[in-house]
């Protein structure tokens, strides 16, 4: 560790005590903002530590639509997000006055988004998902239940297969899952026989066919803590990793290459946007703050508040 990321630390430290601020952080965030974080955890967790935390302060590393949830649960709070720029592309595949046209083309079906959405989009819908309870809320629904679900047609297929339900799916993807090769991967088997394929829902179907788990985050992180084969080829964002090496330290754990000839990376660029010194100045500043229009967030809260509960 270099003086700067030394000193750096220390005035987080200081600072989030003297403001009474608590920071948490993706496990798709840069390790070193990993290792300050007060909570680590998938979009459910930090959705669920955002809903019960007395922090005066909410530093939010990740992306845009995180931040966003964490104000619509709590609107007295200041919630910062190091990063203003750092959004989704999934996010972006929904437009809210499409999805909007989408739903009312649609009467009768119930709404699900995942939490990958802005706020705008979760103000017309009924219930949010995250990749970690999806398939357990829409197993709570009626089997006969007409379903929209948005917008990520791998997670949405992935849940369709596995419940036998059929949900109408947004055509909308993340450019980081979605571009993952099966090719690549099974090359990687060859090399690695030994190796277990760990896959996040939102990657395409093949690959969520070859996979020994899939799951959200969390839950492929907690497979391979709790399973006895020495290797893993992890398929979704790099970040996890991090995690992965520090909860099971004898274990091997390879990077999935994504299907990109010019650049093999699987990092999502606007995860990696936050910094230690974007955190640090965040809590000096006190900005930049996340908002909500007030209209929006009173609808959009409904929802969130509905997954919460469907996910006890
Ligand atoms: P989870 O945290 O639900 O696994 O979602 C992954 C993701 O892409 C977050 O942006
Ligand atoms: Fe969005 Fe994909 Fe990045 Fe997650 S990994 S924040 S879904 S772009």
């Amino acid at each position: 560790m270099n003086q700067r990321e030394s000193e750096l630390r220390d005035e987080i430290s200081r600072l989030k005590k003297q403001k009474n601020a608590l920071i948490m952080a993706h496990y798709y965030q840069r390790d070193e903002i990993q290792e300050i974080a007060d909570f680590i955890g998938d979009s459910l967790a930090l959705a669920q530590q955002a809903a019960k935390t007395d922090a005066d302060i909410i530093v939010m590393c990740g992306v845009h639509f995180m931040g966003e949830t964490a104000k619509i649960l709590c609107p007295d709070k200041k919630v910062l997000v190091p990063d203003l720029k750092a959004g989704c592309s999934l996010a972006d595949s929904c437009d809210p006055h499409e999805f909007a046209d989408f739903v009312k083309d649609h009467p009768g079906y119930t709404v699900i988004s995942y939490v990958n959405t802005s706020a705008a989009v979760k103000a017309h819908t009924d219930i949010v998902v995250t990749s970690g309870n999806a398939r357990k809320i829409v197993d709570s629904l009626p089997a006969d239940e007409k379903i929209i679900f948005g917008p990520d047609r791998n997670l949405g297929g992935y849940i369709n297969a596995v419940t036998g339900r059929r949900m109408l799916l947004w055509n909308g993807a993340c450019h980081v899952h979605d571009r993952f090769s099966i090719e690549k991967i099974e090359e990687m088997k060859r090399q690695h026989p030994g190796a277990k394929i760990l896959v996040h829902p939102e990657c395409r179907r093949p690959l969520q066919l070859i996979a020994d788990k899939v799951g959200s985050t969390a839950a492929l992180l907690d497979y391979a803590r709790h399973d006895d084969a020495k290797e893993y080829i992890v398929v979704t964002e790099s970040g996890i990793l991090f995690e992965m090496r520090r909860k099971c330290p004898d274990k091997t754990f390879l990077a999935a290459p994504a299907d990109d000839a010019e650049c093999q990376c699987n990092n999502c660029e606007y995860m990696k946007l936050n910094t230690l010194e974007k955190v640090a100045a965040a809590l000096r500043n006190e900005q930049p703050e996340i908002t909500v229009d007030p209209e929006i967030a009173v609808k959009a809260i409904k929802p969130i508040k509905r997954m919460l509960e469907l996910s006890k």
